[in-house]
């Protein structure tokens, strides 16, 4: 569908760009540095505490200036203030997405239908703070009048990986008394698991949906509400369960009073909606004149986002670099390496913002698309993974783009150990850049005292290509404020992604199908019912798996 038709059906610049690249493609980022002494200089944004080197990448300056010229002939100018604005983006659904709302520390007003949402959200961020401290000061306190320190956040997809990574991200934050836990996975491994550790007179329950359809959602709520009765009673309940939603309907129908919801709208994306009350268990942890820092540093990445022209505008950038290699280099994936334990989560919650919103193939104008779109994302903390697929990221036959995030400081500064964290770190940008040639490989090998045969005969294995792209982003410390800029970043490079591919990066149809499948083949797998027709495949899995379950 796509291979070699990148071009088919796009405007001037990307042509442009096309010619650029057969021009580019095999020039090496070692010279470009040899050439160039200010090229870390001038390929570099700072933004308060936080700079982002993109120097080493495979561009020129004739690059970026192409590239700058795709985001012009995008619109990009016009479809930032159209999001900002609060137009109806998300076309295929017909709402706007104001995830930037939910941050807009200034309280400019911002209009849907005719109506200011800004007050609702200010109510709902003071309903949050009320809750919070009632929570974390023991006013709100369990049935039988304990202390509520056991936070359980059930919900998943963008309900649980925001506030999971945001959580993790902020421990050092957490109050002392505080225990978090996380339930999304239906498999019930998840929830025994977690109620196994767990007093239910210390519980809080914080069910998030914004449907509150979701069926791992309200099957994991339900266990967890008849735990919880088993061992309080039914009027335990209200003090144990709260709810975090768009749909008033299904929280009352499920048991929970609405007093005890915390309301969402639909211009709120799941996985752009960690801002919201689908953030309580942060704000429960960390406490909610931190949450609001971590919304504080969100609003400075939206502003300098809106207001910086392109060509020093962090997720404008990195968006152009990604469309660069995605489109043009054909490298399909990108690798996200937080060197911070905790930002272990990051990549996890970046492959939902970033492939649920832009792993499309039809383009806002209904068409099939005939270029890549989203790169495929994966990751981990740094150093760990340089032990498992580093390998492939110095040598394999695949070259994957990485984000290699930082923080100068530690929240544990032990012994050497940041010292040795921060030079993997950029040890790592350096030598996939540079490589080692094969020369270069036998030499060494020769100074080391190998014997000729042995340095021949393991020249190559030793020797790495290099010219492997990689952005550095260091932040002083990551604290609530540093986050918010960090995922307010990626967020806003998913959005001009979109816009370059023009598809809605905001919906999410491509998950419907498997959940239809899943509803249907649930009663066969329960009794002998025989649903709609499968393929052999699947008619023999759901035999032999009963088989297996008698
Ligand atoms: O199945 C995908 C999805 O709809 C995500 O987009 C969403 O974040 C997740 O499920 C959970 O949805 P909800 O918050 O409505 O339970």
């Amino acid at each position: 569908m796509f291979g070699n038709k990148q071009e088919a059906n796009k405007g001037k610049a990307w042509k442009k760009l096309a010619k650029h690249f057969r021009d580019m493609k095999d020039v090496e980022m070692r010279g470009l540095f040899r050439k160039d002494a200010q090229r870390a200089e001038r390929y570099n944004i700072n933004l308060d505490a936080m700079m982002l080197d993109y120097s080493k990448n495979r561009i020129t300056d004739k690059t970026l200036s192409c590239l700058l010229d795709l985001a012009k002939e995008s619109k990009l100018a016009e479809k930032i203030e159209a999001m900002f604005k609060g137009d109806k983006i998300n076309m295929t659904e017909k709402r706007a997405v104001l995830h930037i709302a939910l941050r807009n520390r200034e309280n400019t007003p911002i209009y849907v239908d005719g109506k200011n949402v800004m007050p609702e959200v200010n109510a709902v961020l003071a309903k949050m703070r009320k809750f919070t401290e009632d929570v974390r000061l023991g006013k709100f306190v369990g049935y039988t009048g304990k202390k509520l320190t056991n936070i359980v956040n059930i919900g998943i997809g963008g309900s649980d990986l925001g506030p999971k990574m945001a959580t993790e991200a902020l421990r050092k934050y957490w109050a002392k008394d505080i225990q978090c836990y996380f339930i999304s996975n239906i498999d019930g491994t998840a929830c025994s698991e977690v109620l196994n550790k767990i007093d239910p007179e210390c519980t809080l329950f914080v069910i998030c949906s914004k449907t509150f359809t979701t069926i791992e959602t309200l099957t994991n709520a339900k266990t967890c509400r008849k735990w919880l009765v088993d061992a309080l009673g039914e009027h335990a309940v209200s003090k144990h369960f709260v709810a975090v939603s768009t749909n008033a309907n299904e929280v009352a129908k499920f048991g929970i009073d609405t007093e005890n919801m915390f309301e969402f709208w639909d211009f709120v994306g799941g996985r752009y909606s960690m801002w919201s009350a689908i953030g309580l268990s942060i704000a429960l942890a960390v406490g909610m004149d931190n949450f609001e820092k971590m919304l504080d540093g969100a609003h400075e990445m939206d502003m300098h986002f809106k207001y910086t022209e392109h060509s020093k505008n962090i997720p404008v950038i990195l968006a152009l670099l990604s469309v660069w290699y995605n489109d043009f280099y054909n490298f399909h994936s990108n690798a996200v390496i937080p060197y911070d334990q905790y930002l272990q989560y990051v990549p996890a919650y970046l492959q939902q913002l970033v492939m649920e919103s832009n792993g499309k193939f039809v383009s806002n104008d209904g068409e099939y698309i005939k270029y890549p779109t989203s790169a495929v994302v994966f990751g981990g903390a740094g150093t760990d993974v340089q032990h498992s697929f580093f390998q492939l990221m110095h040598q394999g036959t695949q070259i994957i783009p990485c984000d290699i995030i930082v923080p100068a400081i530690s929240h544990n500064e032990v012994g050497e150990h940041h010292e040795i964290l921060l030079a993997n770190a950029l040890a790592q940008g350096e030598a996939l850049m540079k490589g080692k040639t094969v020369k270069e490989a036998y030499d060494e090998m020769r100074r080391a005292g190998k014997p000729k045969e042995d340095a021949k005969r393991l020249k190559k294995y030793k020797s790495f290509e290099g010219n492997r792209p990689t952005n550095t982003i260091v932040f002083k410390k990551i604290d609530p404020y540093a986050l918010g800029m960090l995922i307010a970043m990626y967020e806003h490079k998913t959005f001009v992604e979109g816009v370059i591919w023009n598809i809605d990066s905001f919906d999410q149809m491509g998950v419907e199908l498997g959940k239809q499948m899943a509803l249907s083949i649930l009663p066969e797998l329960q009794s002998n019912a025989s649903g709609i027709s499968h393929d052999s495949s699947t008619i023999n899995l759901i035999k032999t798996i009963k088989r297996l379950r008698k």
